[in-house]
Order: C-alpha cells, then structure tokens, then sequence
C-alpha cells in the first residue's frame, strides 16, 4: 500500500512539473478539458521533436534499407475493411447498472481478479457491472458533404505503410529485405483514458513495416529486437526497467507467429511500451484482396510472391512518458533537496542556459548576449536566463533538465586577465563547475550532446 502511494505521488511530482514548467497541458483546459486529450506545451514539444529526430535519424536516415513516409489520417474506407479494424478493432465495454460508468471489462478484471469481486471504480457498488459488449474504438467521421459518406480517423499508422508498399517498390526497387517507417498521429476512441499520456484518444505512433522472405524472417525478428533496446538506450530510458513480455499463442493474433511486447515500470506499474510482431503475409494478403491490386513483389529470375512483414511499433507519446519518469530525480545538493530531470543531452529540450551573472551590468549582459548568439547559432535549443539570483536560476533549469548552465562574470570580461574570454560551465546532475574558453565551448557541448 505505501509503495502504491509513493509511486503514486511520483506520478503526480511529474504532471505538476510537466504542466508547472510548460511540457504538457491538460487538453482543452480553459474549458475543463476533453477526456484523453492533452497538449504538449513548448518544453513538451521540443523534447517530443528530439525523441521522434532520434527515431527518424536512427531507423530511417541511416539506414540503406528504409524509406521514410507521410500518408494521409483519412483513408478510404476500404483500408480499415480489409485490415480487420471495422469488425474487429474494438475493447469489452461493460456499464454500471447504478451510476451508468462505462470501464474496459479486462482491466476491471485485470484489478479484480473475478467478475462476481468487481466494485465500481465510480460508485463503488458491487454486483452492478452489466454484461461486456464489444466497443469499437475507431472515431468515424463523414468524408465531404454527402451524408453516407464515411471514413475513421486511422487508429494505427501502419495502414498509411501498407497501401504504399507498391508505390515505394515501384518508385525505388527496393531490394528485400526492406522497410517502410511512419511517425504520426492516431486515434482511438480508448473506453478508459487513463495514466497521464499513457493510454490517451489521440496519440502519435513512430511504426516500421519491415518486408522480408518468409525464410529469413526469425533472423530479422531478432535484429529488430536489438534495436528496440539501442533506441531505448539512446534516448534515456534504462535497459533494466524495460521487460520483454513473449505473447503467447492463445493471446497473439492468428496470423502471428511471434509477438514480443516490450514493457516498462512506468511509477503505475508494468505496462506497454512497444510492440513487435511478426505479421507474416496477413496485412499485404488482405490488401490484395480488397484492393483488388496486384501486391506482390517480383525479384529478378524468381517467382513473384507476397513478403512476409516484422512491425516494431513505437508509440511516441509512452516512450516521451518513459523518457520523463526514467529522468526524475529527486537528491540533496549544496545542503538543499531538489529535484530535476536527468534528461539525456539529445533528449533535453534546453541544451544550455546562458546568464550574465549580474544582470544590471551591461558589460556583462553585452557579453554574454555575445556568447548566447554565437552559440545558438550552432546548438539552437539554447537559452538566454537573466531572472533571479543564480541559485534559482540552477534550480529552474535543473528541473526542466537542461544539463549544462553557461555563467558569463567579470572574469569572462579580464578582472583576471589569465581567465579573459573564459566562462563558468555548471553541469548538472553534479553540480561541479569548470572553467571553460568561450572559443571551446560549442564543441565541449557538442560531443556532450552525442555521447
Ligand atoms: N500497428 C500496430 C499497433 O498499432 P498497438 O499495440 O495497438 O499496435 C502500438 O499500438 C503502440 O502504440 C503501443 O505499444 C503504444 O506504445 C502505442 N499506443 C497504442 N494505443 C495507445 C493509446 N491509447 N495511448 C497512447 N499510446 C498508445
């Protein structure tokens, strides 16, 4: 029970942070918020542009075997026919005879253990949990001004990888095996948004449909399992609080024959982080079928035949939550208790503060302008700090995670002439400083930044 609180109050230190210092609001919030919606403030953003770099960079720019796409969130009904989703794509949803809360019948069981022990999570009464009926999580929307006329906002991005399978192969004669990698938004009508931006109605998702031989598809499955957890190392998040969870046969989709889910010890559990599944030839086979398109892929001096498929997919908003919750820090430094976020430096939204120590000191804020310009020209997530005493300026950026704080002092200025053009760099999970020349300085960050 006390360790559930204290994770829970972990988790209530981070929203207040993300909302306290600009990372995440609450969706719609001056008019009470939409369930399961949220919107990343300045920080959030740039720390969720850095997270999706690393992935685009890593899985799709360095790779000789990737090809990177944007495709459309409206997509012709058809797609989701095909792919199983309008019959198929839905969650148990049981009612509350005596409040009328609607919750998701497998994570009541989850927590209850048996039907006959629910009680209403709303009202608390037992006994009151109708019968389950199936909920599909697609929202529809109508297409144009025909009424009729209906499509789904996609609940996955891989569909947009599918129906330009044979425009990549016809643009570029691919080689198999090769891929195809989407990051963007999805929706999902979740019965039970919950977990902060765990499990929220608009979500964004970083997916790779990676096309290979039927016979070589055990060897890549592997590789891409090595890659998940290189990603993960990348940005921040430890490999001992990730889980591999093999899916087993009765809980795996019919078409698969293998499913790893990757999950991580977010401060309300284990839970989801990622998938990876080998797909073989069910997604290319059922478009095929209701597109009426040839799809199959024709090597030179062989027989045309559908490729088999291993998807890793990566949602962004639970990596960024990860990401946060890996980050949070809480010790004692100087004699004070503070907490910050121990971001990775390719991660961290602030790479750098820059302050003049005095602020009412022109020739010194004409200094350290200097310095901060020529800077950011070449690390642009820099900032300029000139509020509150230096104390409070360390402890501000030290919670939203900036990793070095750059001091510009009379002794940048030749008060000591042996450390002219010199500044005092702050690192923060130590606190340690140094003394570092300002025509050194880019390139020290710099490699801070890649290491
Ligand atoms: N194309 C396969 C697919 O979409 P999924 O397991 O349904 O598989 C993949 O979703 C990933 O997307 C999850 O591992 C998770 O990271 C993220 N995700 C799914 N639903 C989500 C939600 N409601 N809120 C936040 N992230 C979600």
């Amino acid at each position: 029970m006390a360790e559930k609180s204290e994770k829970n109050d972990l988790m209530e230190k981070i929203v207040s942070l993300c909302k306290r210092r600009g990372f995440i609001y609450q969706g719609s919030e001056i008019y009470g918020g939409l369930a399961g919606t949220w919107d990343y403030g300045p920080l959030g953003t740039t720390l969720k542009n850095n997270i999706k770099n690393i992935w685009w960079n890593m899985f799709v720019d360095m790779r000789d075997d990737m090809y990177g796409i944007d495709a459309a969130i409206l997509m012709n009904p058809k797609v989701w026919e095909a792919s199983g989703h309008v019959a198929g794509f839905s969650d148990p949803l049981v009612e509350c005879s005596n409040c009328k809360a609607r919750f998701r019948e497998d994570h009541l069981l989850a927590e209850f253990g048996s039907k006959e022990k629910i009680a209403c999570p709303s009202c608390g009464k037992k006994g009151t949990m109708g019968e389950p009926r199936q909920f599909n999580m697609m929202f529809q929307t109508q297409i144009g001004a025909t009424e009729g006329s209906i499509s789904y906002l996609r609940p996955e991005t891989a569909g947009g990888i599918f129906v330009n399978f044979k425009n990549v192969v016809d643009s570029f004669h691919p080689k198999l095996p090769f891929g195809i990698g989407q990051i963007g938004k999805a929706f999902r009508n979740e019965i039970a948004p919950r977990d902060f931006i765990f499990r929220v109605r608009e979500l964004e998702q970083m997916e790779i449909e990676y096309f290979v031989r039927p016979s070589e598809w055990e060897g890549k499955f592997e590789e891409w399992r090595k890659a998940v957890h290189e990603f993960n190392k990348k940005v921040g998040i430890p490999e001992n609080s990730v889980h591999e969870l093999e899916v087993g046969d009765g809980d795996r989709a019919h078409y698969s024959k293998r499913t790893i889910d990757f999950e991580f010890d977010f401060p309300f559990g284990r839970k989801e982080l990622y998938g990876l599944a080998y797909r073989g030839e069910f997604d290319l086979s059922s478009h095929e079928k209701g597109s009426g398109q040839n799809l199959k892929y024709l090597p030179d001096g062989e027989e045309a035949f559908l490729p088999h498929v291993i998807e890793p997919s990566f949602g962004v908003d639970r990596t960024l939550l990860a990401v946060l919750s890996s980050a949070y820090t809480e010790d004692e430094l100087g004699g004070e208790t503070r907490s910050y976020l121990k971001f990775k430096p390719s991660v961290a939204p602030v790479k750098a503060a820059v302050f003049p120590l005095l602020k009412n000191k022109p020739e010194l804020v004409a200094k350290a302008r200097e310095v901060y310009t020529a800077l950011k020209k070449e690390i642009p997530q820099i900032v300029w700090d000139d509020n509150g005493n230096i104390g409070k300026r360390y402890r501000r950026q030290d919670e939203i995670g900036t990793p070095w704080c750059i001091t510009i002092d009379f002794d940048t200025l030749g008060e000591n002439p042996e450390l002219l053009d010199t500044v005092t760099l702050r690192h923060r999970d130590t606190g340690e400083q140094e003394r570092v020349a300002v025509a050194d300085l880019a390139n020290k960050l710099k490699k801070g930044i890649e290491a």
